[in-house]
């Protein structure tokens, strides 16, 4: 059977168990095509909790990497809530312990904490508040305290700095996401001398000094209302290679381009169609969350959904 035909034939099936189950599929922006395009919603980890928190579904079958589908838990804890790849996990949310954050409180006692949505559920029961890329400067800024404590992110804790008036210390000194780290002047240099027309786009997980350069910094969601909002008609997208499909399905008459090597995040991309479908034949592979962490997350990410407006 061709290609096409499989992921129709796979869509098809797909579709029907999510009725019989009245199951929801949230996707991420960096998911794979043919994921975005059977899913009933896609966007960013913000715009994704949010729609978590509000789904009337009885199932959440989420294609993400694992700390999206454990929030998505956390905002919704009745539902149940399946990620077809349990091995789905986010190298950067790896990087900081429980035991980071309790050190760092130690010689930092007056500085509240704020952890990237990419962060394990058991850091995020030690944070006084989370946020994620669409919302970080604004969360920064709302914190009592003058220093902040911040992680696991070094490059998304440099744009909240810049933005705010707060000290900002990062946690672990060194986190940052190996798909976005790894882009290099020279990669947007090149791009840039090969469409000299095109708007620089890229996200807050990229170092300064390509921040330095972009015409945009945005969140996957903010992107798209960047890219819908400028008169530019041509955009390098600095950001996973999922993106760049998201803005060419949206914006037909708009021109996007990868960077050169294109940029893949391996654990998002390790969710395909067959394991949603199996995902739903097996009712598996199920979220838990202790009462615990429910209770003690939940709080760190309710302050950011109300922080930023929800
Ligand atoms: P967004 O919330 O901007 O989609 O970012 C999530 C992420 O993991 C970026 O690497
Ligand atoms: Fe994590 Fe980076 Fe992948 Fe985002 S792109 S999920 S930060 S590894």
């Amino acid at each position: 059977m061709n290609n096409v035909a499989n992921i129709r034939e796979l869509s098809g099936e797909i579709d029907e168990l999510r009725r019989e189950q009245n199951a929801v599929i949230l996707a991420h922006n960096y998911q794979r095509p043919e994921v975005q395009d059977v899913a009933d919603f896609v966007g960013d980890s913000l715009e994704l909790a949010r729609q978590a928190a509000e789904t009337d579904a009885e199932v959440i079958v989420f294609c993400g990497v694992y700390f999206m589908a454990e929030t998505a838990k956390i905002v919704n804890p009745r539902k149940r809530v399946l990620i077809p790849d349990l091995l789905a996990r986010c190298p950067m949310a790896l990087m900081l312990s429980p035991e980071d954050i309790l050190e760092s409180r130690k010689s930092y006692p007056d500085s509240e904490v704020v952890l990237y949505v990419n962060s394990s559920s058991e850091c995020k029961a030690l944070a006084d508040c989370v946020c994620t890329s669409a919302n970080a400067p604004q969360i920064v800024k709302a914190m009592d305290s003058d220093t902040v404590l911040f992680g696991p992110d070094r490059n998304l804790a440099y744009y909240a700095q810049k933005r705010t008036d707060k000290d900002v210390v990062v946690v672990p000194e060194g986190g940052n996401c190996p798909t976005h780290h790894q882009l290099s002047l020279v990669d947007i240099l090149m791009a840039k001398s090969r469409h000299p027309d095109a708007e620089l786009v890229v996200h807050p997980e990229v170092d300064p000094g390509i921040q330095e350069l972009a015409d945009g910094i945005e969140s996957t969601g903010g992107m798209l209302r960047y890219c819908r909002e400028s008169p530019a008609d041509e955009f390098i997208i600095g950001t996973e290679e999922g993106m760049v499909y998201r803005l060419k399905r949206e914006f037909p008459g708009k021109r996007f381009y990868h960077l050169s090597p294109p940029m893949l995040c391996p654990p998002m991309k390790s969710l395909t169609l067959d394991k949603v479908l199996d995902s739903l034949r097996g009712d598996r592979f199920e979220v838990r969350v202790s009462e615990r962490i429910l209770r003690e997350a939940g709080k760190a990410i309710d302050r950011m959904l109300e922080l930023s407006g929800n």
